[in-house]
């Protein structure tokens, strides 16, 4: 039987307005078409449009962070409570370019998951190692931390709402991917981490893979055995690339 996955577009800081009303059409098109379930974060200026665009389709869509706190003064941030008159579903949370760029610590993602689970929305927890961990062989202890703090609190019934995504930074954006064995092997041992500490199987927990994920490379990685999907940036940028990874057919 084909595996059903995971396939959502990271749209980071991308498109103009005039390029994003084509883009959303075509993503509910596909979407609707597709044997896989099919999602894009957008900038949080092109939400409504998203919501007017996708709402009646199958595409689930969100944005790619939002603060914990529900109002108040906080210059320029979006609160949950705003997303929610949205439609929004998914959120990234603790995508590794803001764990680097905009102080985001595993505490502030724990925070987060909380917050965005309470709203209902499905928090899309990203975690993954630099090269220089990878190097001196500390991945596997870099991603237990990750984990382990991300989720502190959390119940079985909220880690089986969450989709997690292992995405290496090291293969962000580089054109360099994980093998398909590394990203299985991290992928099977974070899920061993969260099955083993709720007493849950390893199929109860979404997760994904993410880094230079691309159409020549799809069909490899998504194919292994624990990993339920892709966490897509450059590649969701040209919706021909997008699409071939949407129909990705894998058992
Ligand atoms: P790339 O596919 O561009 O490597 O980005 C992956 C990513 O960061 C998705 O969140």
């Amino acid at each position: 039987m084909a595996k059903k996955l995971y396939l959502i577009g990271n749209l980071k800081m991308n498109m103009t307005r005039q390029e994003i009303e084509p883009y959303l059409d075509s993503v509910a098109e596909v979407a609707n078409n597709a044997n896989n379930v099919v999602g894009v974060c957008v900038p949080f200026v092109y939400l409504c449009m998203a919501n007017k665009k996708l709402s009646n389709s199958k595409a689930l869509y969100g944005v790619q962070n939002m603060n914990s706190k529900e109002s108040g003064a906080y210059t320029g941030e979006i609160s949950p409570k705003m997303l929610q008159d949205f439609g929004t579903k998914l959120v990234i949370i603790g995508h590794s370019e803001r764990r680097q760029m905009y102080n985001e610590t595993d505490a502030s993602v724990n925070e987060k998951n909380k917050v965005a689970l309470s709203y209902g929305y499905t928090p899309i927890m990203c975690f993954g190692e630099t090269i220089d961990e990878r190097e001196q062989g500390r991945e596997f202890d870099r991603v237990r931390s990750q984990i382990e703090l991300g989720i502190d609190g959390l119940t079985a019934e909220d880690v089986k709402r969450m989709i997690f995504a292992y995405e290496p930074i090291w293969a962000i954006g580089t054109g360099k991917t994980a093998t398909s064995d590394q990203a299985q092997e991290i992928i099977s041992f974070a899920k061993g981490i969260i099955a083993e500490k709720y007493g849950i199987k390893n199929e109860d927990i979404v997760m994904l893979y993410g880094g230079s994920l691309k159409p020549s490379n799809a069909t490899d990685i998504l194919s292994k055995k624990d990993i339920d999907g892709g966490l897509i940036g450059g590649a969701c940028l040209k919706m021909e690339d997008f699409k071939s990874i949407i129909y990705t057919n894998v058992e």
